[in-house]
């Protein structure tokens, strides 16, 4: 039988080997600092958006043991993350299905777990991910609030980030955090902003420019607006009954700037397609196996 470390160095050689050919998912992390800003429902409906683009989607709800995601589908997870990671289930036998057919992963509390971890259960956790990639087009992670180091990296690993953040200055604060640890640790991909619950589009710039400005002062960093979504009681509405709005609103103008937003990631000069020089899988295997934490 093989050892471990003989196992991770076929993992790397094979990775490298099949890189080239491979199709590999875009990973899109959605995150914040502040808690409650509205990503939870940005990622389900964003995800049900590109689904209805044509492409296939999963989230990964990294908000450990909230399971949000599965309280705005109205899905039922049996089994989490932790199943596959401890071997008692295989990738597939964790997907759930929500609406419009994306596919679900529910953290559970099983990337907690994660962080102490044997090499033989992060090499199993990588393997799997990586068969994922190449039958998924995009995965999105929902992110809980606060920074944990494991999400963390998760984020990391990620081809692009998408900071959620709303009008109040603790949020745009906490987002500047967030910016600021990710640069710190080296994320060099895209910084996407979606301002939420605003009042109108003035509000929303206003919003975003105080946020890059705080980046291209002090971080020499450039932030992209993704875009914005007003105060609108069709999300609370959309929470309450567990169906996205999205869905149950289709016409309304927030679901319309969803759907503006969704078309900007699966836009050719942007899209699946795209050439990408690392996959999530390997990105995320070496901030894993990078000891010691950041
Ligand atoms: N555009 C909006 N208009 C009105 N209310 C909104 C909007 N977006 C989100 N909300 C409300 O804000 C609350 C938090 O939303 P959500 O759960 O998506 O946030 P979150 O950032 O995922 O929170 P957490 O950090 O706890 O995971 C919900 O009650 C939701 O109805
Ligand atoms: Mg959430």
């Amino acid at each position: 039988m093989k050892d471990q470390a003989e196992r991770l160095r076929e993992l790397m050689r094979n990775k490298e080997k099949s890189r080239a050919a491979n199709k590999k998912a875009k990973v899109l992390a959605i995150t914040s600092g502040k808690g409650g800003v509205g990503k939870t429902n940005f990622a389900i409906n964003l995800a049900i958006s590109i689904k209805r683009l044509g492409h296939k989607v999963l989230v990964l709800d990294a908000d450990l043991g909230l399971a949000n995601v599965e309280i705005l589908t109205g899905t039922n997870a049996k089994y989490t993350i932790l199943d596959l990671i401890l071997g008692r289930k295989s990738i597939n036998e964790i997907i759930n299905t929500g609406p419009e057919e994306i596919k679900l992963i529910s953290g559970g509390s099983g990337l907690e777990e994660l962080s102490v971890m044997d090499d033989e259960n992060i090499i199993r956790l990588i393997e799997e991910l990586e068969r994922l990639e190449s039958s998924i087009d995009f995965i999105i992670i929902d992110t809980g609030a606060g920074i944990s180091d494991l999400v963390t990296k998760f984020v990391m690993a990620a081809d692009e980030v998408i900071i959620v953040t709303t009008p109040d200055p603790t949020s745009i604060m906490d987002a500047y955090t967030m910016i600021k640890t990710l640069i710190n640790n080296g994320y060099e991909s895209k910084l996407n902003v979606v301002t939420n619950m605003v009042n109108n589009k003035k509000e929303a710039i206003t919003t975003f420019n105080k946020l890059n400005m705080a980046a291209n002062n002090f971080l020499k960093t450039e932030l992209n607006f993704l875009g914005f979504l007003e105060r609108s009681n069709l999300v609370s509405r959309a929470v309450k009954e567990q169906i996205p709005f999205i869905l149950s609103n289709p016409r309304s103008t927030i679901s319309k700037r969803i759907n503006f937003m969704a078309l900007k990631f699966v836009e050719p000069n942007n899209g699946v397609k795209m050439d990408k020089k690392d996959s999530f899988t390997s990105k995320l295997k070496n901030l894993l196996f990078k000891r010691g934490g950041y």
